[in-house]
Order: C-alpha cells, then structure tokens, then sequence
C-alpha cells in the first residue's frame, strides 16, 4: 500500500492524499461505509460503486469470523470474491465489537475470551489469531487487535489498558511481518493509538505506533462517551506526533461536523455507522440541514428529497413519499435513506477535498459545519 500526499490546506491541518491498494486507488480524505457482515446494510454493490461512489469499505472481523465463518471465506477465495466488492476492503479487528457484544468477554494477557452474541459459543482472539483471520478475510487493510476502554475510564484503567494494547500491538505485528496475504495481493496492516482523553497517554500511544513504521495508522477511542471537543483535543495532540507521510484514520465517527472538523485537523480516513444506521431509523443528513423523515411536517411535501443532493435517490423520491414509506415500515424507506445518506457523506468528503485542493478549506468548513448541524 502506498500513500502520496497531494496538498496541504492553508490555515489548517487538512490533506489531501491518495491511498494505492491492489484494489484501486482511494482519494482522501475519504468515508467508508461500514458493511460489517460483508454488506453494508440494504445496499447493492453497484449502488455503492455508481450512486454513492464509495472508493472503499469496512468489514467486521468478530462478525465475519462467527458468521460465515473463516472456512467459508477462504473457501470463497476471500470476502472480494464471496460479496462482489472488487474494490478496497479494511476490517476492523474485532476487539471494539467484543466489548459491545460479545456475553462473558474477559481479557487477559493472552488475549480476548468472548462468548458468541449469537450462540453462545466461546472464543479466544488473539493479536496473532487476528492476523490471520484478517489475512483469510482478505482485507487490503488489517487493523490491530486493541482495547477500547470507554471515555470514562479513569487515568490508571486507561494506562493498564494502553499497555496491554501495545503488547497486543508488538505481537500482531510481528505475526504480519511473518505472513503473507494468501490471495496474492498486499495487504496494510495499521495499529491504533488509544489513551482514553489523557494526552501524555495518548502522546506515548502515538511514538509507539509511529515507531513501527506501518503503511497507516489508525485513531480509535474516541465518540465513546467523551465531550465532543475533548475529542477534537484528542486528535489534534495525536496528529502532531503521527507521522505526515501516512494515512491516518479516525475509527467510528461520526456526524458531518465531526468528519469536518476530524478533516480539519489532519485524519485521512473514517467510518461510521450513522449514515446507515440513522438513516434506517429515518434521520437523512444533507448539505442545508438534519431530516426526521417521520416527522408530521413532511406528509405533504412533494419538493424532491433533496434538489441539488448528489445522488439519484435525492430527485427520484419526495420527501412526501419517503415518509409514507418510513410511516409504513417499507423496506424501500431504509434503502432510499441509505443510498441518500452514503452518497452524501461521499459527497461531503469530496468537497473538502476538492476545497483543500482549492486552497479555501478553512471558509468553507466553518460555513458547511453551521448547515450540516441545522435541523430542519
Ligand atoms: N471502532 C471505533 N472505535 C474503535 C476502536 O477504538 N478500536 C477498534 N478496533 N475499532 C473501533
């Protein structure tokens, strides 16, 4: 994998940058949909590629390890050829979801033991064991298995927490450093730097993962119970010392602003599941504000969803009819909201870029943070 830097932003940390990937070429900074269990969620493949133009997107270790399992996956050739996807794929490594799922979880220095959400069942995660689930899955970025600890966590949890992280660290690496991807293409592999909201940690979680070296490092952590501007403190005391030369990617946030403001302040990449999830429960984001497409006031509104928005699902479908189909429990209300909401995100990345290429990013973050935010 490599990565090239194009252009700074004046009067901000913003980049652009391509990422190059034996699946294609990724333009930052970019958004990837989250498609935990190989789909991203009521949406078709060509419907990601053509109408949302996603460049690249999540997979989930935990989940795809319980499901389909890894013996199918490999038997498929990897998770490109089982879902169709020819693009770049990252998976996530699975420890975020063992603490937000997984019964019985319990850490020890060996690694994580969970029992399965779906049948009980009781597993081990190693770092090593998820470099070779992730190698099996075939993802062109592996992420590192960590401990994400909440925000809350006090100053001597999050240490204990961090070190262990970084021991999990050392060894998944060198198991990466040890194999090689079985389907005949590179595969990245990017540590995460936690710390909780405590910068002397978070600065010694940035040198270690700076000193591996790796094609990307990674930010995770955070949008986990913590106020929204110690979150951008957290970022910014992290970027310094990340190195500039490589991606850096913000793990699971989070809304338009947030994407902005992370852009702002250096990150490269970033994934949530807000556009679908909230989308599926009927909340469309767009460039003039926040929709609650339940909400009463749009039972007679038959302007389109959104007239200059990005994607065709924005001049095909009326606000009117898209709340009958959410007021309806229609399956087509979910996949609209999708559609409309990835291709937004997509778009929204695009411009900053297109502005941080420009030369003016600053102006139009802090004008486009005030519409995004607005609820209409
Ligand atoms: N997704 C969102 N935050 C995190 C994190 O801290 N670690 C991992 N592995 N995944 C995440």
């Amino acid at each position: 994998m490599d990565f090239v830097l194009q252009s700074t932003a004046s009067g901000s940390n913003a980049r652009a940058g391509l990422i190059t990937t034996d699946h294609g070429v990724i333009e930052t900074p970019i958004f990837m949909p989250v498609g935990t269990l190989g789909s991203v969620k009521s949406v078709h493949q060509h419907e990601l590629r053509d109408d949302i133009k996603a460049q690249i997107i999540l997979g989930n270790t935990y989940h795809l390890y319980l499901r389909p399992g890894i013996d199918i996956l490999e038997k498929a050739g990897g998770l490109h050829k089982f879902n169709g996807w020819e693009r770049p794929i990252l998976t996530d490594s699975g420890g975020f979801q063992v603490f937000s799922l997984a019964a019985n979880r319990k850490l020890t220095e060996e690694g994580a033991w969970f029992r399965s959400h779906i049948d009980g069942s009781k597993h081990l995660f190693t770092p090593e064991s998820v470099v070779d689930i992730e190698r099996s899955i075939g993802a062109d970025i592996m992420m590192a298995l960590d401990e994400c600890p909440p925000g809350t966590a006090d100053i001597d949890y999050a240490r204990k927490s961090l070190r262990l992280t970084q021991r999990w660290l050392e060894r998944g690496w060198k198991r990466y450093k040890e194999t090689e991807g079985r389907y005949g293409y590179r595969q990245a592999y990017f540590p995460i730097v936690q710390g909780v909201v405590y910068p002397e940690l978070r600065r010694d979680a940035a040198k270690h993962v700076a000193d591996l070296g790796a094609d990307g490092n990674a930010i995770g952590g955070l949008a986990v119970g913590e106020p929204t501007e110690v979150m951008y403190d957290m970022i910014e005391v992290v970027n310094e010392i990340l190195p500039a030369d490589k991606p850096r990617y913000l793990m699971g946030v989070g809304t338009p602003a947030n994407i902005l403001e992370a852009i702002d302040r250096g990150v490269d990449m970033m994934d949530c599941v807000m556009p679908t999830r909230n989308g599926r429960n009927g909340m469309l984001f767009t460039a003039h504000g926040i929709m609650n497409m339940r909400n009463r006031k749009w039972a007679d509104d038959f302007s389109p969803i959104q007239e200059d928005g990005p994607s065709y699902v924005d001049r095909t479908y009326t606000k009117a009819y898209l709340r009958h189909l959410f007021i309806s429990d229609e399956i087509l209300a979910m996949q609209i909201a999708s559609i409309h909401n990835l291709a937004f995100y997509l778009w929204l990345v695009g411009e900053a870029r297109r502005h941080i290429i420009a030369g003016d990013f600053k102006v139009w973050k802090t004008e486009m943070v005030e519409r995004v935010t607005r609820r209409l």
